[in-house]
């Protein structure tokens, strides 16, 4: 489809629909509660991991957690859909992790040097335990050896919007996981 100015507008089709990322967190809930985490403190790596966090965070309620949320935001995309391979942090979370068991929150695990930069973040702070939790695991373009202890879906290699992840700012706001086609 072209817009106005003749561009071709990005058609979403669904990857992950609303119904099962519900069940499917729900599930992930469970298998946190169960590994006996001390003073947790859930991690979220913003933005993209918001409305997962959300859920999660609900859920854990729901599997008897009582866990305290942090947010820090850290960058390697900026606008692009091709990672920098450089990781920052724009805004740092406020607590003090030390003896703390952290639950770092991310929407994916692509070449894992978010997920690796923000454990050794929170492994040099003194936090005791640092586990990781994302939705979506893309294996096919892992630069760093990392993998995550709890992971919601295998997903394709495909530019992955919804569900809180965007292209360039746009479709946070789409409660399914979709991916852009140009039909
Ligand atoms: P990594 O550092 O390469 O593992 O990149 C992970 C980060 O890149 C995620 O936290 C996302 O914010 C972003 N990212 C990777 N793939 C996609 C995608 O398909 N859609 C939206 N964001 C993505
Ligand atoms: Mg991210």
């Amino acid at each position: 489809m072209t817009d106005p100015d003749g561009q071709t507008e990005p058609k979403i089709s669904v990857l992950f629909d609303a119904a099962t990322i519900d069940k499917r967190v729900k599930e992930l809930a469970h298998e946190i509660a169960q590994s006996g985490l001390e003073k947790l403190l859930v991690v979220a790596v913003l933005k993209g991991s918001f409305v997962f966090t959300a859920d999660l965070l609900r859920a854990l309620h729901g599997a008897g957690l009582s866990p305290e949320v942090e947010f820090i935001t850290l960058s390697s995309y900026r606008d692009a859909t091709i990672s920098s391979g450089h990781v920052t942090v724009l805004r740092d979370i406020e607590s003090d992790v030390r003896d703390r068991s952290v639950l770092l929150i991310d929407d994916i695990l692509e070449s894992g040097r978010t997920l690796a930069y923000a454990k050794d973040l929170m492994a040099a702070r003194g936090a005791k335990v640092v586990k990781s939790c994302v939705l979506l695991d893309k294996p096919g373009k892992r630069a760093s050896s990392i993998d995550a202890d709890y992971m919601g879906f295998e997903c394709p290699d495909l530019f992955v919007v919804g569900y809180g992840m965007d292209m360039a700012h746009t479709f946070r706001e789409l409660p399914f996981v979709g991916y852009v086609t140009t039909e």
